[in-house]
């Protein structure tokens, strides 16, 4: 049944023309899902095997996946597909673990921190429980591991340890010599994951060095400064790698930039799109959904994502936020401006990213 739905164009094209899906799968998954969760094409399935507390708000989920699942490298992200309360949602996280874990048992973890008011991390503390299965993506997203190897200093925030996890296990199981320097950065001691692990990998891998400030727990507050910077051996010389909050990113940026480290030996990953500021007076317009023959009018920075969903049609997306490329569409003419950078686009056919592209006047895309 599976092979009849991937190879049939008389199925695509239905899926299409029936339910204005781009992705006949996400018609047919729900029905499939009810006969048996594992045949669901538009995600991998991927069974809950265990669930352990990192913290009071913080979560490790280890997933087996179907073998169809491609793997990932250090520092990827994945979507998942999980059913809220009848309703399918989508959420973007960063792998915590090694590639070689899931090499030698198959597994992968998610840690997952709770979201004040958050729908999908609230219920997957509250009721997602060992045995359940979910829909994971294709993993995908660039920051990754120096190659060759570089001395290398990873500044991480709060959740933002998520993908320097899976680096830092990667890199220690792989002989990785240069120099690297871990500064964590943490509310209070209490909110420290994986710390277990963490020590775990500092008396294992001579190369690492790593420094944990719990923010909350000295007067003043201890943010990131200059001082810990100068404490680097070699800085200059450093690959750097940022994951967090996005005050810590920007004061990181800033103090690496005034040290001269170029933008192009710093690497960020973000847990939500920045946003350029727009002019929204010149923002929006009419837009022509092609294949749909529809046509509305849009006001503001909206994005076409956004716009289109609330046309009650239903193109493929992931992050929401300019990682994953998964809302790529063809826009046959008009101008666009992409929210993260606030740059125009040509006037005439491109591909851009649905969930990111404000109209700048009348726009015609290909849905
Ligand atoms: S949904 Fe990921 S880039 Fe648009």
């Amino acid at each position: 049944m599976i092979s009849v739905l991937e190879k049939s164009p008389t199925l695509h094209w239905l899926g299409r023309q029936l339910f204005n899906r781009d992705d006949p799968a996400a018609f047919f998954d729900p029905l499939l899902e009810r006969i048996n969760p594992m045949w669901v094409r538009q995600y991998t399935p991927a069974r809950v095997k265990a669930i352990y507390n990192e913290t009071a708000d913080t979560k490790t989920f280890v997933l087996a996946p179907a073998g169809r699942w491609k793997g990932f490298a250090a520092g990827q992200h994945v979507n998942i597909g999980i059913d809220v309360d009848g309703v399918r949602r989508n959420r973007t996280f960063s792998l915590s673990s090694s590639p070689i874990q899931w090499r030698a048992d198959g597994t992968v973890t998610l840690t997952i921190k709770r979201l004040p008011g958050g729908l999908v991390t609230n219920w997957m503390h509250d009721h997602l429980e060992p045995g359940a299965v979910i829909g994971l993506g294709e993993a995908f997203g660039d920051f990754q591991i120096p190659d060759p190897q570089e001395p290398a200093l990873y500044i991480a925030g709060g959740s933002g340890i998520t993908p320097v996890l899976s680096q830092l296990e990667t890199m220690a199981a792989s002989d990785y010599r240069a120099p690297v320097t871990l500064l964590y950065f943490v509310r209070t001691q209490a909110d420290v994951i994986a710390a277990e692990k963490l020590h775990a990998l500092a008396s294992r891998w001579p190369a690492v060095t790593l420094k944990v400030f719990a923010t909350s727990d000295t007067h003043p507050p201890q943010f990131l400064s200059e001082q810990h910077l100068d404490e680097v051996p070699g800085i200059a010389a450093r690959r750097c790698y940022l994951c967090g909050p996005k005050g810590l990113m920007d004061l990181a940026n800033d103090l690496l930039y005034r040290r001269g480290i170029g933008e192009d030996r710093i690497h960020s990953t973000f847990f939500s799109a920045p946003t350029a500021n727009l002019d929204t007076e010149s923002l929006g317009g009419a837009v022509h959904f092609q294949r749909s023959n529809l046509d509305v009018s849009s006001e503001g920075d909206a994005v076409l994502l956004d716009i289109a969903e609330v046309a009650k049609l239903s193109p493929r997306y992931g992050c929401r936020m300019g990682i994953c490329h998964q809302c790529s569409c063809r826009k046959t003419s008009g101008t666009v401006i992409n929210r993260l950078t606030g740059k125009a686009s040509g006037p005439g056919e491109e591909t851009i990213q649905l969930c990111v592209s404000v109209p700048s006047g009348p726009v015609s895309v290909e849905l």
